[in-house]
């Protein structure tokens, strides 16, 4: 996912350029906004975590993308792609240590396995989507 704060600061299109560039190929993509109730519930695992009300209140704040990416090793590669949950401590050139400006708003979303990529694409996207 493409947060809400990486479409604000208009770095959408630069993320999917690098996200492109490190040889992921999308399989589904789509521009949508989630309700406080959808965001609550994408991130259910989080629940009980002290941060859950703020990361629902961040993710529901604007428009994101979302998508399905494809690549071998996609989800380790991908999570080396966007750098650090805090982009404070995120290496440099990854996506969070260019774009993200805060733990909250931290630009991107990557699933952390390959059951919860097939968790996570199945929220958003049906069969006839995915291409
Ligand atoms: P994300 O990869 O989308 O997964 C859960 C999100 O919770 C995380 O990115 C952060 O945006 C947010 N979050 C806020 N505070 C924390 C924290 N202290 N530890 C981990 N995640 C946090």
């Amino acid at each position: 996912m493409l947060k809400p704060d990486a479409v604000q600061n208009g770095h959408a299109g630069a993320i999917l350029d690098h996200i492109l560039k490190a040889g992921f190929r999308v399989v589904a993509m789509k521009y949508t906004r989630l309700s406080e109730d959808t965001a609550g519930k994408f991130y259910a695992i989080h629940r009980e975590r002290p941060f859950y009300g703020e990361l629902v209140r961040c993710m529901s704040s604007g428009p994101i993308y979302a998508a399905i990416l494809e690549k071998e090793n996609a989800v380790e590669d991908f999570r080396n792609l966007i750098g650090a949950t805090d982009p404070a401590k995120a290496a440099p050139g990854t996506i969070r240590q260019l774009f993200a400006k805060s733990i909250e708003a931290n630009a991107v979303h990557g699933s952390d396995s390959d059951d919860n990529a097939d968790r996570e694409g199945n929220f958003f996207f049906s069969e006839f989507e995915r291409f």
